[in-house]
């Protein structure tokens, strides 16, 4: 194991009608804020109503900001903050998903910064302060609600990029399993894809020895897998969605890649999807994984062998452990396909004519390389695009 430091200080609020909490909390922090959201999913289920009545109940004031895109742009967030410099505000709630969420976590470090926010997203320069962020979440998915990170599309360049510091980690965020009932099957499943992409981003690794994250990774899978077709299937059923849910936001926090070396060139590769495609990022990543796995896995068979096996089940083949890493492969891609995930480009109606130019972007024209459980060149990303189509 290697060394490490954990500390996360998002409260989790968590369970039935916890949503009318939600202007007690806050005015703890703030009586006057920004109250940032989609578009347009609170307002028809309800939740909009609901957050308002508890914010105007705890005599807390808000400006609100709607609109956020999945795939949350930049020109939205610079809105954000010139209202919240107009207004004198220094706490900003989201309700909704991660585009809402990150784009308020944008706002948050671009308020008190005198120079352009994107600074921060394209390498520029870190933040030293930023406003307070509190989300109530609909979609697990990103695990923004307890994650540092923040992922904004610039229009110009069609670039998407993140920054990541704990100083935009939400200080709470309010997680209702009954608030994911109206999602759709397809953003349940994408949502699904994602929370699988960031443990398996965990999960392979070079550290030798940590046994302890790698079965809180596998339980975590195992999880997922098991209770996202109810969701599916029985949308309101609590249990399941409460499973998904907790599951979702335990595997953004940091927890399961304490004492490890992670890899994320999936996530570095489909953010160049999604940024030039406007794809759900959960389903751009159901086509990027497998594809990554199937250039990857021969230079750690065995761990891809520990996934087939712990993972989904699969007998393993000791005269022919290739052949048992490939299952492993093909059993994650099966159930993408059984959620109603894409497991190809084409089928988001992504084509062939860009992929030199996501490598590119995704490298830095070849100046450097991406992944921590192998590295990976211009070419390598470009060999995985071509998988994937
Ligand atoms: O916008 P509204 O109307 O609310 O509709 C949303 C949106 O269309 C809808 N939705 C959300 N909750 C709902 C609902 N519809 C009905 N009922 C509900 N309860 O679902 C759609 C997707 O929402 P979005 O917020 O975009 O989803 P998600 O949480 O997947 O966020 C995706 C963004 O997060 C970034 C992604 O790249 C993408 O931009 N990520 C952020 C990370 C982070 N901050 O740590 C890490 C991730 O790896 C990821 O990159
Ligand atoms: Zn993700």
């Amino acid at each position: 194991m290697e060394n490490f430091v954990f500390q996360n200080k998002t409260k989790i609020i968590f369970g039935r009608d916890t949503e009318n909490q939600v202007g007690e909390e806050v005015a703890a922090y703030a009586k006057k804020i920004l109250l940032h959201y989609g578009g347009g999913s609170i307002k028809k289920s309800g939740l909009y109503d609901r957050v308002t009545a508890s914010l105007k109940k705890a005599g807390v004031e808000y400006i609100e900001l709607g609109g956020a895109q999945p795939n949350p742009r930049l020109s939205l967030v610079k809105q954000g903050i010139d209202i919240c410099r107009k207004e004198g505000i220094k706490f900003i709630l989201a309700v909704g998903g991660g585009s809402a969420i990150d784009s308020a976590k944008a706002m948050a470090v671009g308020v008190p910064y005198s120079g352009d926010v994107w600074d921060f997203y394209s390498g520029k320069g870190m933040p030293e302060k930023a406003l307070d962020v509190a989300t109530v979440l609909t979609i697990p998915a990103a695990g923004s609600e307890s994650s540092p990170s923040s992922v904004i599309t610039n229009e110009d360049g069609d670039l998407k990029r993140g920054l990541t510091t704990d100083l935009i980690r939400p200080v709470f965020s309010i997680l209702n399993p009954v608030l994911t009932f109206t999602l759709p099957a397809y953003q349940t499943a994408c949502g699904a894809a994602d929370i699988m992409a960031h443990i398996m981003e965990r999960y392979f690794t070079t550290t030798q020895c940590a046994d302890f994250t790698d079965r809180l990774c596998e339980a975590a899978m195992k999880t997922i897998i098991h209770n996202v077709p109810t969701c599916i299937n029985e949308p309101e059923n609590y249990d399941a969605r409460a499973e998904v849910m907790w599951a979702g936001c335990v595997s953004h926090n940091d927890l399961l890649g304490t004492g490890r070396n992670q890899d994320w060139s999936s996530h570095g590769i489909e953010h160049e999807i999604s940024g030039i495609y406007d794809v759900a990022h959960g389903a751009g990543l159901a086509v990027v994984f497998p594809a990554w796995m199937k250039y990857v896995y021969k230079s750690n068979v065995n761990r891809f062998v520990q996934f087939a096996s712990r993972v989904w089940g699969i007998d393993i083949d000791f005269h022919n452990q290739e052949k048992t890493a490939l299952a492993g492969i093909a059993a994650l891609e099966k159930f993408f396909i059984s959620i109603g995930m894409p497991v190809r480009l084409k089928e988001m109606d992504v084509g062939a004519d860009r992929l030199e130019e996501m490598a590119d972007k995704c490298t830095g024209s070849g100046s450097w390389t991406i992944g921590g459980f192998m590295s990976l060149d211009r070419n390598a990303v470009l060999e995985i695009l071509k998988l994937a189509v």
